[in-house]
C-alpha cells in the first residue's frame, strides 16, 4: 500500500462504457491506497456512463471519439498526443472497448496496464464469461497484464479465482468476477506505479497480491 509521502504518478483512466473499474481506481486514489494523479478519464464514446461520474467528482474528463479519425493509426496518435499533452505516465484501461496499435503503445511502452474478465491466457478477447461457462472451466475469474500489441496476451501483473457455479449465468458469473476485478486492479496499479514490481522474462515478481 502506498503512502502519504510517495510521489504521485500522473495516470489517464480509459473507458468505453459503465466505468465501474475506473470508479475503484479513482477511490483508490481518494483513499490514498494508490499512489496516482488521475490527470483524465478519457472515454472514446461519449455516452460512457462512467464520465459523469467522474466529471461529478471533479475529476478531468475528455472525449476522444474514434469515428473522428480515418484509421487506428490517426486516432492512436491523436489519443497518444492528447494523453502526453496531459503529463499522463501511465495508461490504465478499464473496460476500453479498442485494440491499440503501435502508434500508441509504441509512445507508453510497459506504461500501459489493462483488465480482463477472465483467467489468461485462457479466454481472451470478448464474452468470455459465457465462454469460460460453455467451455466448462470449473473456475474463471480475472487478469490485471501489462498491454502489448496482442490482445491479451502482455505479462500478468494479477489474478484472482472466481468459481463457476451450476446456475451460473454470463451475468451472475461476470457480477463476482467484477467485485474482484474491483479488488486487484487498484493493488495491481499501485504495486506498479510505486515500482514494487521487477521482471524476470513474462513474470512480474514482487506485487504482493494473493
Ligand atoms: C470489465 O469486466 C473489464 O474486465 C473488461 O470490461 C469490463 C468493464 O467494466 N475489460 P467497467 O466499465 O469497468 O464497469
Amino acid at each position: 500500500m502506498s503512502d502519504s509521502t510517495q510521489a504521485k504518478v500522473p495516470i489517464a483512466v480509459l473507458i468505453s462504457g459503465r466505468g465501474s473499474n475506473m470508479v475503484s481506481l479513482v477511490e483508490a486514489v481518494k483513499a490514498g491506497s494508490l499512489a496516482a494523479d488521475v490527470r483524465v478519464v478519457l472515454s472514446n464514446k461519449p455516452t460512457a456512463a462512467g464520465l459523469e461520474w467522474a466529471a461529478e467528482r471533479g475529476v478531468p474528463t475528455a472525449i476522444l471519439s474514434h469515428k473522428d479519425f480515418a484509421s487506428r493509426e490517426e486516432f492512436d496518435t491523436a489519443l497518444a498526443n492528447e494523453l502526453e499533452g496531459r503529463g499522463v505516465r501511465y495508461v490504465a484501461l478499464a473496460g476500453f472497448m479498442r485494440v491499440l496499435t503501435p502508434a500508441f503503445l509504441g509512445r507508453f511502452s510497459g506504461r500501459v496496464i489493462n483488465i480482463h474478465p477472465a483467467l489468461l491466457p485462457s479466454f481472451p478477447g470478448m464474452n468470455v464469461q459465457q465462454k469460460a461457462i460453455d467451455y466448462g472451466v470449473r473456475h474463471s475469474g480475472c487478469t490485471v497484464h501489462f498491454v502489448d500489441e496482442g490482445v491479451d496476451t502482455g505479462a500478468i501483473i494479477a489474478q484472482a479465482v472466481v468459481p463457476i457455479l451450476d446456475d451460473d449465468t454470463a451475468d451472475s458469473l461476470a457480477a463476482r468476477i467484477l467485485e474482484q476485478e474491483h479488488r486487484i486492479y487498484p493493488l495491481a496499479l499501485d504495486a506498479v506505479l510505486s515500482g514494487r514490481v521487477r521482471m524476470e522474462g513474462r513474470r512480474v515478481l514482487g506485487t504482493g497480491i494473493e
